[in-house]
């Protein structure tokens, strides 16, 4: 399954999928292409040092959020998408790009939603002072971070964490999870009902002394 992978940032959640093709861990995945919105960003320097092709489309240039879709629509249309990751792409995608890769689109989330979608989620789980956090793999719908949940991971806020803390905890979960879970849509293992989705052939439960749900 070809995929295509959309960042804006630094890139580390891309340069896990990538680290995890040669092991075997993405299954039947490849990664095809990378775009960004944002030009120079660390995500595109780590797809050109891989040698995967790159693309970079500013959403400043366009009028119309729908525009900007049709023009990332075109870029992985041309390079055979079949699955859309989102690793840190920090734009909110309309109709116009998710009615051409129908649930087809999987974005990270640093947060366990339905709690703190949107920007700074770490920051807003931190500040509100829960006693766990994580993150969460899902599909993408129109909403702000609303679409089915596919997988999450728990980490601990522990007393004595700063902010930082809690995000690299999380960080590190976001990496190992997002190969996981395109490993299993690849492989045909991931099913919908309505906001329900089913993972077959993955164990849930306690590991490591973590809660995940892959
Ligand atoms: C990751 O923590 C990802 O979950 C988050 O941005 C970071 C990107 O880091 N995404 C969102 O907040 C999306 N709403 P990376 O560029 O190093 O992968």
């Amino acid at each position: 399954m070809k995929v295509g992978v959309l960042a804006s940032g630094s890139g580390t959640n891309l340069q896990a999928l990538i680290d995890a093709g040669p092991r075997g861990e993405l299954g039947p995945a490849r990664i095809v292409v990378v775009g960004a919105n944002v030009a120079d960003c660390g995500a595109l320097e780590r797809a050109g040092k891989a040698g995967i092709p790159t693309f970079q489309r500013s959403h400043r240039d366009f009028a119309q959020r729908e525009d900007f879709d049709h023009a990332l629509v075109d870029e992985l249309r041309r390079h055979g998408v079949g699955l859309v990751a989102l690793a840190g792409f920090m734009r909110i995608l309309t109709p116009a790009f998710l009615d051409a890769f129908p649930r087809r689109v999987v974005n990270i989330h640093p947060a366990l939603l339905p709690s703190f979608p949107g920007v700074h989620a770490q920051k807003q789980a931190f500040d509100s002072g829960v006693r766990f956090s994580g993150c969460t793999v899902h599909f993408v719908d129109a909403g702000t971070d609303t679409g089915p949940v596919i997988a999450q991971a728990v980490v601990p806020v522990l007393d004595g964490d700063d902010e930082e803390a809690v995000r690299l905890r999380i960080l590190a979960e976001e990496h190992r999870l997002y190969p996981a879970v395109l490993r299993a849509i690849a492989e045909g293992r991931v099913s919908v009902d309505g906001r329900r989705v089913h993972v077959r052939g993955t164990p849930v439960g306690l590991a490591d002394a973590r809660l995940r749900s892959l």
